[in-house]
């Protein structure tokens, strides 16, 4: 019955599945204008020794007009077997070619199809260098014993371990079986089953059509928690009760987003914890989120990334960005939706807070970036899309929504949202459609609140345009004034009253300090506060950047564990970069480096690469 349901539910959305209109994705080699993969399915073996995934990718195909010859998929560090085509009767070899390697965009495959062809089949296996690939040791968990294994495909790495049509433009359903060593539970972003007995064969079904870089795969000694009737934990024994105590919140989270922009859509939604080499602090993967442990600590403290990756249920995963040049469709959104969850659940003074925060971290890469990267619709041609992730897309984004908002009110733009999340469900959009949306609706009923031309400016401008409204928190104010008596010698370390701070004012109190303080003064905020020894991962961080700037040595153990055990890029990145401005630090740096490289996933390494070679 759930089996049957499931058919029926994919194929009414299955019909409604394509794209508004196919805009060239300039990140993909693929020709979904011609023929457009529907459907996916995955038999897999996650082999440890030789790092690699093995096995076959059968796609379903769909041609968009008559003549077309060939399917042109995207790969990255694939070897290619056997490929097949079908009719639906039975299998032929194909003959195919991989393209010249490209830099940023892997190789082009390209199949030639015979006219009736309705299949694909690629025999296949993943390289041990696979960028969306990480394969760690035992030692390398909390468990201490077993492997694990996490794919991260966003922007474009489901070609590193997947031949497909690597754009989100393109929606597919999947269904996968993963073969595993015995001791091991799989997990996808599809249907889990936490009573599946662990016998290293994993089914799953995903019946939703969801672009590739949603495809999410993790192999590892993985319990199961609920949290709630929807909303569960899967994560290692050793940290799976501290994970649904952190995040016990997040069904009362899920029950807000309905209320405010309608039901949830997939069914479930779960946490996977990974291990801290995760390079991102969450992956919105459908049905079950990825999420770093450097969040759990112990005071729901940093739960804003849960409602972040919840968020993107909506805003991201139903309706999606066309191309990686439109982002901000996803993380503008996403980052109004986590906010006004934190206002829900936690109320306006939190939710304010984390606005100034995200805020503050928006003008200090305004004041970073040439002015080209500061536009929310940035040029990302022949660039890696990943270099597109910075606070632009998600807090000069979430600014223009908040705009919106208040331009119209809440009431009007609450149901405004709904409507943009029924219409464009299970889509994809890009920037110009979403405009043309906007001008149909806000636009044509709030004439002179909605303009155009103040879109534009947002859309295409550097910088902020006039007159944004910034966040204001009274909490941080009162962060602000003792910061400013401490600095002013009119108060002693040991007068600052902090008994009542949370996390956030900690984190402004330390963000907002001048670019030097003394020896003494570091000294005595580390006497009184135990600063170096923070058990929250991000107060650690803005500590350490302290430390760096103000060369403080008693930092410098605890600042080489932090890296070696913490690979969440947006942790350890300013980090590397402020210690790369001084010859000692260069040469601290280095020798962390060396120790922490192993541990990290592809894309931190590469992008801790990039810096020292930029310096
Ligand atoms: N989708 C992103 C993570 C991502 C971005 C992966 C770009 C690959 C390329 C995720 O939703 C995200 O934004 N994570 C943030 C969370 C934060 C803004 C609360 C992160 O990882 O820091
Ligand atoms: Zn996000």
């Amino acid at each position: 019955m759930k089996l049957l349901h499931n058919c029926a539910l994919a194929w009414i959305i299955g019909l409604l599945a394509a794209p508004l209109s196919f805009a060239q994705d300039p990140h993909s080699f693929s020709n979904p204008q011609q023929v457009l993969v529907r459907h996916l399915d995955l038999s897999l073996t996650a082999d440890f020794k030789q790092r690699q995934l093995i096995g076959s990718a059968t796609l379903d195909i769909e041609r968009q007009v008559d003549d077309v010859e060939e399917l042109v998929l995207d790969t990255r560090g694939l070897q290619v077997g056997l490929v097949e085509t079908s009719d639906g009767q039975g299998w032929v070899p194909a003959s195919f070619r991989l393209g010249e390697p490209d830099p940023v965009l892997g190789r082009a495959l390209h199949i030639a199809l015979p006219a009736v062809s309705r299949q694909v089949r690629i025999n296949y296996a993943s390289s041990p260098e696979s960028t969306g690939l990480q394969w760690l040791e035992g030692r390398q968990t909390a468990g201490g014993r077993h492997p694990y294994l996490y794919s991260q495909a966003q922007a474009i790495h489901a070609r590193s371990f997947i031949p497909l049509q690597d754009s989100p433009q393109v929606r597919v359903t999947f269904n996968a079986t993963i073969f595993t060593p015995p001791a091991l539970r799989a997990v996808m972003s599809a249907g889990n089953d936490p009573q599946a007995p662990r016998n290293g064969v994993y089914q799953f079904n995903m019946p939703q059509p969801i672009p590739s870089y949603l495809i999410a795969l993790a192999v590892g000694d993985l319990d199961f928690k609920a949290m709630g009737e929807r909303t569960g934990v899967y994560a290692e024994a050793a940290v799976l009760q501290a994970a649904a105590a952190e995040f016990e919140d997040t069904e009362a989270m899920l029950e807000q987003v309905e209320v405010m922009y309608g039901a949830y859509r997939w069914d479930r939604y779960d946490l996977l914890i990974l291990p801290p080499s995760f390079p991102w602090g969450g992956m919105e993967n459908p049905r079950l989120s990825f999420i770093t442990p450097t969040v759990i600590a112990g005071d729901k403290s940093l739960v804003g990334l849960i409602a972040h990756e919840l968020a993107h249920s909506w805003s991201g995963n139903t309706v999606t960005n066309a191309t990686w040049q439109d982002t901000w469709l996803n993380e503008g959104f996403t980052t109004y939706l986590t906010y006004r969850i934190l206002e829900a659940v936690y109320g306006r003074e939190r939710a304010d807070m984390e606005r100034l925060l995200g805020y503050q971290s928006l003008l200090g890469d305004l004041a970073d970036l040439p002015l080209p990267d500061q536009r929310l619709v940035p040029d990302l041609i022949g660039r890696d899309p990943d270099a597109g992730f910075t606070e632009i897309p998600y807090e000069k984004g979430a600014l223009l929504v908040t705009e919106l908002e208040q331009a119209v009110g809440r009431e009007a733009f609450d149901a405004f949202l709904r409507q943009y999340f029924d219409q464009f469900a299970f889509r994809s959009l890009r920037t110009e459609e979403f405009v043309e949306f906007l001008e149909a609706t806000l636009v044509a009923r709030f004439p002179d609140k909605v303009t155009l031309g103040r879109l534009g400016e947002w859309l295409h401008e550097p910088g902020l345009p006039a007159n944004v409204a910034v966040p204001t928190s009274p909490s941080f104010a009162l962060v602000d004034e003792v910061r400013a008596q401490w600095l002013a010698g009119q108060l002693t370390v040991a007068q600052l009253d902090t008994s009542d701070w949370t996390v956030h004012q900690w984190l402004h109190f330390l963000n907002g300090m001048p670019a030097r303080l003394s020896p003494a003064q570091m000294r005595a905020l580390d006497a009184r506060f135990q600063l170096t020894q923070s058990s929250n991962n991000e107060v650690a961080h803005s500590w350490l950047l302290l430390a760096i700037r103000n060369d403080y040595a008693p930092a410098w153990d605890r600042l080489r564990s932090y890296l070696v055990q913490v690979g969440r890029r947006k942790l350890i990145v300013p980090l590397y970069k402020a210690m790369l401005e001084t010859d000692a630090g260069r040469a601290r740096a280095t020798g962390i480096f060396a120790a922490a490289r192993p541990g990290y996933q592809a894309v931190a390494v590469s992008t801790v690469d990039n810096l020292f070679r930029a310096e």
